[in-house]
């Protein structure tokens, strides 16, 4: 029997990305099927019934989405974060999930940088505004993404410090970049926090008003990582609190309406999640993704599973 390998994403990869993943499924032998800006989680659990390998983003891959899909095997979310999967549930069916690391990283590095500029230039309105170089940049978390942050940063002139409890010290200092001993001395230090962790039981809720109030004068905290690691009843009280204080974020808060009624020109917000939607990204994640499913119905390959 043809494997068949459906590409489900509310939010569509660029048309050549999606071409380029049709192209390596019909080479391998696979049927190809694609499921885009579908309405509800009833299109895509009508639609993973008899697929035995599944393409997300931040499609919500749930327990019901998986007992549904009585003939899958894989899901490989095109991307960095899966968060979005209930990897556990997956595991108990026997179904491998991987992800697609660094292939979207640039794409979400160039974002953070672009943001802070507009935000630095108080939202390009004319104004007098501030410049990047020579200011102190933290990132948390030294991964992927993180890495990205620093290069571009350097090029901006900022000074960039991490942290990140998994990365050493030293491999981070192979960067060109301060390594500081936890969150709060890089809070602590850093005028602009970049944030690039992921969301999971540690982290959620995690970046708190302890943290925030540590942040020096004239403080941007910038994430386009997840809203659910912000604690935003925190983050509204640290606002109303100290009119030198701005976010950025590439995901909407849940509290949106309060920040537009009352921090006005003091944050952004994307219209919508849109670090890792350029053509780049959504080529080097989506074809890697398919390879990766390729690699393991040919070669049972699971060297990016995240749930073994
Ligand atoms: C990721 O985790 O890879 C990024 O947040 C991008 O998510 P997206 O594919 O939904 O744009």
């Amino acid at each position: 029997m043809k494997k068949i390998v459906l590409v489900a994403t509310v939010k569509p990869f660029a048309a050549e990305a999606v071409e380029g993943i049709k192209q390596l499924a019909e080479q391998a032998g696979y049927e190809f099927r694609l499921l885009e800006k579908y309405p509800d989680q009833a299109a895509l659990i009508e639609a993973v019934k008899d697929v035995n390998a599944l393409i997300v983003r931040s499609d919500k891959v749930t327990r019901e989405v998986i007992d549904a899909a009585k003939n899958l095997e894989i899901v490989v979310r095109a991307g960095a974060g899966y968060d979005n999967i209930d990897i556990n549930y997956a595991k108990d069916k026997g179904i491998v999930v991987m992800n697609t690391p660094g292939q979207n990283s640039n794409a979400v590095a160039e974002l953070a940088l672009g943001m802070m500029v507009y935000v630095a230039r108080n939202l390009f309105n004319g104004k007098p505004g501030t410049e990047l170089k020579g200011k102190k940049l933290g990132i948390l978390a030294f991964g992927n993404v993180g890495r990205n942050v620093a290069r571009i940063a350097q090029g901006f002139g900022m000074e960039v410090y991490a942290y990140d409890a998994f990365v050493p010290k030293e491999a981070i200092e192979q960067h060109n970049v301060k390594a500081v001993d936890s969150t709060e001395e890089l809070f602590k230090t850093c005028q602009y926090v970049s944030l690039h962790i992921p969301a999971n039981d540690q982290t959620r809720r995690s970046i708190n008003y302890n943290l925030l109030k540590l942040m020096p004068k004239n403080a941007t905290l910038v994430n386009t990582a997840r809203k659910e690691i912000i604690n935003e009843e925190d983050l509204v009280k640290i606002m109303e609190e100290r009119e030198d204080f701005k976010y950025i974020s590439d995901i909407t808060p849940d509290n949106a309406d309060v920040f537009k009624e009352k921090f006005q020109g003091r944050y952004f917000f994307t219209p919508k999640k849109m670090g890792a939607q350029t053509k780049e990204a959504n080529i080097n994640a989506g074809l890697a993704a398919m390879r990766q499913i390729v690699n393991y119905f040919e070669k049972g390959d699971t060297k990016f599973q995240v749930n073994k």
